[in-house]
């Protein structure tokens, strides 16, 4: 009796689990880099052929207080349906229906924008309804860092080397001096662009007589992602020299022009003046 009640509850368990539609999220976390495209997906049970048109895909992304959500992809009854999809999001965001084949709800941003990162639920009807969140994290590496030097002005040995880059987080920029770490502290100062990046400008002030190199560092703690900038001071004074050149070397090369011109209209008029009184000796 006893046995019997058990193998029909296992049964209705089994039964149950069997019934169970389940979402699944390969990845809960996705780091991209601003301006790139990802691929988030959500995984659905599909055997023995998609049926098409019993088939809803919803992705969302859910402020952080969870009360508003943005609509960003609908498919219904196989077809997409845009009508709501947040402005934020038109022409970045498709799902790549071939991947629905194998089981697949992928969902592709393209342009990644900093308002993209948040969380993101998938909702997915097929027979049953299930859902997942995923996080998307977005990046801006400061992998162009801008150098240049200034003398000081009220000072024949000192020298200003600054370093300026755009990018998000905000990094912490430190210097190396012969590749250590300098304890005088630089000046780091940042504003915002209007695509939310940060942009990170620090200056460190150093004797132009020193014989030693230096480097500037951004570093994302939190990324663990560092990026070097070599500062060469004597390069920077020859390419300031060659440039403070220029204003000299271009009038002098027009002078110069406009001098053999006159010398050769001068030399030719003579010439024609000896010509014209070899033909008239009289005159
Ligand atoms: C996203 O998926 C598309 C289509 O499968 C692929 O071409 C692209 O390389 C993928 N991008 C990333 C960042 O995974
Ligand atoms: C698309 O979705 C909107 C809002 O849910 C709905 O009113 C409309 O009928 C749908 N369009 C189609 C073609 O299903
Ligand atoms: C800077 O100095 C360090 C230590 O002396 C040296 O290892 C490195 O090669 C130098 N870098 C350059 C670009 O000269
Ligand atoms: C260099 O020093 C700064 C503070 O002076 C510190 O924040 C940073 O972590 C140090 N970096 C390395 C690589 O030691
Ligand atoms: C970033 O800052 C630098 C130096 O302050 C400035 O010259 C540059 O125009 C700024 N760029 C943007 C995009 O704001």
């Amino acid at each position: 009796m006893f046995t019997v009640q058990a193998l029909l509850l296992l049964d209705s368990i089994l039964q149950l689990v069997i019934a169970l539609f389940t979402v699944h999220a390969p990845s809960s976390i996705y780091i991209t880099q601003y301006g790139s495209t990802v691929n988030m997906t959500c995984m659905f049970p599909e055997a023995d052929g998609l049926r098409m048109k019993d088939l809803k895909v919803y992705w969302h992304q859910m402020s952080s207080s969870q009360m508003v959500m943005k609509e960003i992809y609908t498919l219904d009854g196989g077809k997409e349906n845009l009508t709501l999809q947040d402005v934020s999001y038109r022409g970045r965001a498709t799902l790549l229906t071939d991947k629905l084949y194998k089981g697949q709800a992928v969902l592709q941003i393209s342009n990644v924008k900093l308002t993209d990162a948040g969380t993101y639920r998938c909702l997915i009807i097929y027979g049953g309804a299930d859902h997942k969140q995923i996080t998307l994290q977005v990046k801006a590496s400061f992998t162009e860092i801008a150098t240049w030097t200034e003398k000081m002005p009220f000072s024949t040995t000192d020298v200003s080397l600054s370093c300026q880059s755009e990018g998000f987080p905000l990094p912490e920029v430190f210097w190396l001096s012969n590749g250590l770490n300098i304890s005088l502290s630089p000046s780091t100062s940042h504003t915002i662009t209007v695509n939310g990046l940060y942009n990170v400008t620090s200056t460190l002030q150093v004797k132009s007589s020193s014989s030693q190199n230096y480097s500037c560092v951004f570093w994302n703690r939190e990324l663990e992602e560092r990026t070097v900038k070599y500062v060469h001071l004597a390069d920077e004074e020859s390419s300031d020299l060659q440039r403070s050149l220029v204003p000299y070397i271009v009038p002098t090369c027009i002078i110069a022009i406009f001098v053999s011109a006159v010398l050769f209209l001068k030399r030719k008029a003579l010439s024609t003046c000896n010509k014209k009184r070899h033909l008239n000796p009289s005159s």
